[in-house]
C-alpha cells in the first residue's frame, strides 16, 4: 500500500482547508486531492479504477452535493442521489480496496428530529426521523454512516464519521440558493454596507440558535479525527458553543463594516430553531476544538470575500 492520503472534495469549502492544513504542516506531499474533472464519484467504475491504480492508504471523503436549507429544501432529490451515489461508490472502492483508515464528513442534519436533548450526543443520532426540511441530504448522510460501519464490520477499514456543524469560511458559496446563511448575510451585508443601506432585513427570529465553526478549525478537528490512534467511529466535529442569530447578524454587520439596522423576517423558514452541539468526544482527541473561533473566522471570511468577490 502506498502512503498516500486522499481527500475527496479538496477543492471545496472544507476540502481546501484541510488541503491546506495538510500542507502547511509538511504533509503535503502525501495528500492526492484529485479534483471532479479527474476523480468523478458519480462514476462507479472509474473510481474503483482510481483506487486501483492509487491504493490511498488514508481517505478524507468531504466531496458532496452542499447546499443551504433553501438549496436542500428545493432540491430533495438531488440532495439524496448525488451525495448517497457518491458516498456509495467510496465505500465500494473503500472495500475493494480497503485504506487502513477512512474519515468522512457527516453532518448535524443527519440528527434525529425533534432532537431528544440539546446539546446533540451522538448516541442520540438516530433515534427518529431527521428533519422533513434537509430530508434528501441528510438521509444521505445517514447511509454515509451505515457504509462506515459496514466498512469497519466487513472490511476492517477504521471507518470515523466527523458529523460536521454548520460551517463557514473563505472560497464558500456566497450568493444564491446554494448559500448557507454565514457566506449569504456576508454577501448581504457587504452589499448594505457599500451602498450605505440603513436597514437589512434577515430571515428568521434573532432567537433561533446554531453551533457554527471556521472552515480552518474545523479542518484541524477532522485531521485530529484521522491522526487519532482510536476515535469513536461517530463524533460530532463542532464549535459547542450556541450563538443566536442576533448575535451572529451582529457580529457579521461588525466585520462588514455595516452599521445601519437589522429586521427580522419572521415568515421565512429557519429550519430548527435551536441547534447546540456535544462536543466530549472530539475533546477526548484535542482539548479545544478552536484555535481561531467564530469571532475571527467571521472576520477573515468578510476580509476573504471583499478580496474575492468579484474574481469568483
Ligand atoms: N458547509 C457546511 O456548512 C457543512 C456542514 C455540515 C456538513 N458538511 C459536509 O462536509 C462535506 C464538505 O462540505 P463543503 O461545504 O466543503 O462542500 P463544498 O464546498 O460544496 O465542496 C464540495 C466538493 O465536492 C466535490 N464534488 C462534487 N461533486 C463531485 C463528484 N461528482 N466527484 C468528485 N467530487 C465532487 C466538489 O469538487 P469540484 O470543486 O472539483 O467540483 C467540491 O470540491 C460534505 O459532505 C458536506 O455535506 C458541510
Amino acid at each position: 500500500m502506498s502512503h498516500a492520503l486522499l481527500v475527496t472534495g479538496g477543492g471545496g469549502l472544507l476540502g481546501s482547508a484541510v488541503v491546506d492544513h495538510l500542507g502547511a504542516r509538511g504533509r503535503g506531499d502525501a495528500v492526492l486531492a484529485p479534483r471532479r474533472a479527474d476523480l468523478d464519484l458519480l462514476d462507479g467504475p472509474a473510481t474503483l479504477a482510481w483506487f486501483r491504480e492509487h491504493r490511498p492508504a488514508r481517505v478524507i471523503h468531504l466531496a458532496g452535493h452542499v447546499r443551504g436549507l433553501a438549496g436542500n429544501m428545493g432540491n430533495q432529490l438531488d440532495g439524496l442521489v448525488l451525495n448517497s451515489q457518491m458516498g456509495l461508490n467510496l465505500i465500494t472502492a473503500c472495500a475493494a480496496f480497503p485504506p487502513e483508515r477512512l474519515v468522512i464528513g457527516g453532518s448535524t442534519s443527519a440528527y434525529a428530529f425533534p432532537f431528544p436533548r440539546l446539546p446533540l450526543v451522538e448516541d442520540d443520532l438516530l433515534a427518529g426521523d431527521v428533519h422533513p426540511g434537509e430530508h434528501g441530504y441528510a438521509s444521505a448522510h445517514r447511509l454515509l454512516i451505515a457504509g462506515a460501519d459496514a466498512l469497519r464490520r466487513d472490511a476492517g477499514v477504521d471507518a470515523r464519521v466527523a458529523v460536521l456543524t454548520n460551517l463557514f469560511g473563505p472560497r464558500d458559496r456566497f450568493e444564491g440558493t446554494a448559500a448557507h446563511v454565514v457566506p449569504a448575510l456576508i454577501a448581504r451585508f457587504t452589499a448594505a454596507a457599500d451602498d450605505g443601506a440603513d436597514e437589512v432585513a434577515v430571515w428568521g427570529n434573532p432567537d433561533t440558535t446554531r453551533d457554527l465553526m471556521y472552515s480552518e478549525d474545523a479542518a484541524a478537528a477532522v485531521v485530529a479525527v484521522l491522526d487519532a490512534d482510536e476515535a469513536p467511529g461517530l463524533l460530532n466535529v463542532a464549535s459547542g458553543t450556541e450563538r443566536t442569530m442576533g448575535e451572529i447578524a451582529a457580529t457579521i454587520a461588525a466585520a462588514t463594516g455595516y452599521t445601519g439596522g437589522i429586521s427580522w423576517d419572521d415568515a421565512m423558514p429557519v429550519g430548527v430553531p435551536r441547534r447546540a452541539v456535544d462536543v466530549s468526544r472530539l475533546r477526548a482527541l484535542m482539548p479545544a476544538p478552536e484555535e481561531i473561533g467564530f469571532a475571527e473566522g467571521i472576520r477573515r471570511t468578510a476580509a476573504w470575500y471583499r478580496d474575492n468577490r468579484r474574481a469568483g
